[in-house]
């Protein structure tokens, strides 16, 4: 070949690849198009983001009582767990668990009694029962799930049925000694 043809070879190449490069561009650009409406109609409304935060009063919550608080729309648990609670909590080998996880690691230093979880199970998302609602002082003295029979124990990690993952800790810290704030 002769280096003429060498170059407009070359040069067929590089047209071949700006025809492409153009051709995905535009592809890229005609598809997030198409998603937008998707996307926008996913994104948290303005009053939910807006909700970053919320500081909820813990005073009156005594050992062994429980309150669903809402968070982001979504419910949230906040339980003052009794010694005997830790102690059940505690007593658990993590490693037999589906989702180990120490009650430590679940609360805050200091505060171990303090669960606080949101309330959505993490089979298909139902409101499991709380403390005082029915069966939760069941065999393992935690939640339960009354859409498929999820059981979570004291620490609120899941112990039977088709959930796969613990109650999820929401972010949260102690502004005070009776005030949380999550998110
Ligand atoms: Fe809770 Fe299915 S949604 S067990």
């Amino acid at each position: 070949a002769s280096i003429a043809e060498a170059t407009m070879a070359g040069d067929g190449v590089r047209r071949r690849d700006f025809i492409n490069i153009a051709a995905v561009s535009f592809a890229g650009v005609g598809g997030l198009a198409a998603l937008y409406p998707l996307i926008s109609q996913m994104a948290p409304s303005a009053d939910v983001l807006a909700e970053s935060s919320t500081e909820i009063d813990i005073s009156a919550i005594s050992p062994g009582q429980a309150i669903k608080a809402v968070w982001r729309k979504q419910p949230v648990f906040i339980r003052n767990l009794t010694p005997e609670e830790i102690k059940a909590a505690d007593a658990v080998d993590v490693s037999t668990l589906r989702d180990p996880e120490t009650l430590e690691k679940r609360t805050t230093a200091g505060k171990t009694n303090w669960l606080i979880t949101m309330g959505v199970c993490t089979h298909l998302g139902c409101v499991p029962l709380g403390a005082g609602e029915g069966e939760v002082k069941g065999e393992f003295g935690g939640y339960f799930c009354p859409c498929h029979g999820s059981v979570y124990d004291t620490a609120a990690r899941i112990r039977k049925g088709p959930a796969p993952k613990n109650l999820e800790v929401p972010p949260h810290e102690f502004s005070s000694d009776t005030v949380v704030k999550i998110g």
